[in-house]
C-alpha cells in the first residue's frame, strides 16, 4: 500500500481534485440549471447541498480511498472483505465514471471546436441565428465532431499515462490557478455591462416561492455532478492522499473553490444574457452561440471569446483526466493491466461510445434509448440516477457499515490532528446526509 504513488504537495492534491471538480459542470452545466431553476432559488439550495451533503460525502470518499489505498472496487473489497456486495458500489462508480466520460467528451469537442473557430475570428460578425445554425450544423455534421473528440481523449490519455505526480498534479498546479485567474477578468468585464444589475439579481436573489421538488433535485444532482462525487472517482484520489494531510480542510478547499468558480462563472453568464437580449434558461446557447455573439459586440472581443474557450477546454481536461484515472487504475489493480494499456483500453472504449453520443444528436437518428438521444440518457442515467445513488450507498457504508473508531483514526490521521468538528461531521454522515439525499431522490419520483 505504502509503495503506491502519492501527490507530492497538499497543494498538488487540491489542484487534482479541485480540476476534477472544476470542468464543464460549473462554467456551462451551472449557469444553464440555475437559469432554468429559478436563478438565485437554485443558488441557495445548492449551497445548502454542497454543505450538508457534498462536503461530508467528499471527506467520506476521501476516507474510503486514504484507508484502502486501493481503485473504488478494490477500496471496498479490502474495506468490507467479508460482505462482497459493497464492492457493487465502485464497480458502479467505474461503470458510472465510463459514461460520464463519453457524453463529457461530446461537449468538450464541440469546446474544442468552438476553440478552433475563435482562434480564426470566425465569429466575427455573425448574428445569433446564424451562429445558432452553425452549432445545430456541427451537431449533424460526422467527421468534425469525432476529429475534435479524438482531439481530447488523446490529450486526456496522454496525461494519465504520465502517471499522477507528472501527469495529473503538473498539469493541474499550472492549470487551475490560470482557469481562476481568467474567469476573474471575465466576470469584471461582465459587471461592467448596461444590464450587469439585473442579471446578477435574477441569478443571486432568492425568491423561496420558487423552491420545489424539481429545483431540489436538479441542485442535487448539479452538486455531485460538479463536485464529481458518488462514483468513487474522489475514492481513487483519496489513495493517492498522503498519510498525514488534513482530508477535511482539502475537502473544504476543493468544495470551496468549485462553488467560487460556479459563481463566477454565473457573474459572468448572467449579466451577458440580460445585456443582449437571451433568455436565461437558453441552455446550451448561452455557451456556444450567445457568448460568441456577446463577445463579438465588446471591446477586445477576439481576446475574450479566445479565453472562454481556452478556459473551457481546460477546465474539461482536469475533469476527463480524473474520469479517465477511476477506470484505469482498476485495469491496473484488478485486473492487472500495465498503466499504459489499461489507458489505451479505456480511451478507444470511450472513444467509441463518445461517437455514439454525438452522432445520437444527429437530426432523425435511429441513436436513442427510451425515445432520448444517446447523448440525454447518458447524462441522464449517470447524473440523476447512478450518482446520486452511488453518493448514498457511500456515506452509508461511512455512517453505518465501516467501524467508527477505522473513520475516526484516518480522519484524525490516527489522532494526530485535533478535530473539533469530527462528532458533527460524522452525525451529518450518519444521518442527516442519508436522510436527505433520500428524500430528494424519492421527491423525483413523486414528480
Ligand atoms: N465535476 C466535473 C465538472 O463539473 O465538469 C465533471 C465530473 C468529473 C463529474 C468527474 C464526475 C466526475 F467523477
Amino acid at each position: 500500500m505504502s509503495k503506491k504513488e502519492s501527490f507530492g504537495s497538499k497543494f498538488g492534491i487540491i489542484a487534482a481534485a479541485a480540476g476534477s471538480a472544476i470542468g464543464l459542470g460549473n462554467i456551462y452545466r451551472f449557469p444553464c440549471e440555475a437559469g432554468a431553476n429559478g436563478g438565485g432559488a437554485f443558488f441557495i439550495v445548492y449551497l445548502g447541498i454542497v454543505l450538508l451533503m457534498g462536503l461530508p460525502l467528499m471527506v467520506s470518499e476521501f476516507v474510503i480511498g486514504r484507508r484502502s489505498g486501493k481503485n473504488p472496487v478494490g477500496a471496498f473489497k479490502a474495506l468490507a472483505p467479508a460482505s462482497k456486495s459493497w464492492s457493487g458500489i465502485g464497480y458502479m462508480g467505474v461503470f458510472c465514471s465510463f459514461l460520464i466520460l463519453a457524453f463529457y467528451c461530446t461537449v468538450a469537442g464541440w469546446t474544442i471546436d468552438s476553440l478552433g473557430k475563435s482562434i480564426i475570428n470566425y465569429y466575427h460578425g455573425l448574428d445569433k441565428d446564424t451562429i445558432l445554425a452553425d452549432f445545430n450544423g456541427l451537431m449533424n455534421e460526422t467527421w468534425q465532431p469525432i476529429l475534435s473528440e479524438g482531439i481530447f481523449i488523446f490529450i486526456t490519455a496522454f496525461v494519465i499515462i504520465k502517471g499522477v505526480k507528472q501527469g495529473i498534479e503538473k498539469y493541474s498546479k499550472i492549470l487551475m490557478p490560470v482557469l481562476f485567474g481568467i474567469l476573474i477578468v471575465l466576470a469584471i468585464k461582465s459587471l461592467t455591462l448596461p444590464k450587469a444589475a439585473e442579471g446578477i439579481g435574477f441569478f443571486l436573489k432568492p425568491d423561496f416561492s420558487k423552491i420545489t421538488g424539481k429545483v431540489l433535485i436538479n441542485a442535487l444532482g448539479q452538486a455531485f455532478f460538479s463536485l464529481s462525487l458518488g462514483m468513487g472517482v474522489l475514492i481513487t484520489y483519496g489513495s493517492y492522499i498522503a498519510k498525514n494531510d488534513n482530508l477535511t480542510s482539502t475537502a473544504f478547499a476543493v468544495c470551496v473553490s468549485d462553488t467560487l468558480i460556479a459563481i463566477l462563472a454565473g457573474i459572468v453568464i448572467f449579466p451577458a444574457a440580460f445585456t443582449f437580449g437571451i433568455q436565461p434558461e437558453a441552455g446550451n446557447e448561452l455557451a456556444f452561440v450567445t457568448l460568441p455573439m456577446l463577445f463579438d459586440k465588446m471591446a477586445g472581443g477576439y481576446f475574450f471569446c479566445l479565453i472562454f474557450f481556452l478556459l473551457l477546454t481546460i477546465a474539461a481536461l482536469t475533469s476527463s483526466i480524473s474520469l479517465l484515472e477511476a477506470p484505469v487504475l482498476f485495469l491496473t489493480e484488478e485486473l492487472h493491466l500495465s498503466r499504459k494499456k489499461a489507458t489505451i483500453y479505456s480511451a478507444i472504449a470511450t472513444f467509441v461510445l463518445c461517437v455514439i453520443s454525438s452522432e445520437s444528436l444527429h437530426d432523425g437518428t435511429p441513436l436513442k434509448i427510451f425515445g432520448f438521444s444517446v447523448f440525454s440518457a447518458l447524462d441522464m442515467i449517470s447524473s440523476n440516477f447512478l450518482m446520486t445513488i452511488g453518493g448514498l450507498l457511500t456515506i452509508l457504508f461511512i455512517g453505518w457499515k465501516m467501524k467508527k473508531s477505522d473513520f475516526m483514526d484516518e480522519y484524525t490521521n490516527g489522532g494526530t490532528i485535533s478535530m473539533g468538528l469530527r462528532k458533527i461531521m460524522y452525525f451529518i454522515i450518519r444521518f442527516i446526509a442519508p436522510v436527505a439525499i433520500t428524500i430528494i431522490l424519492i421527491t423525483q419520483f413523486m414528480k
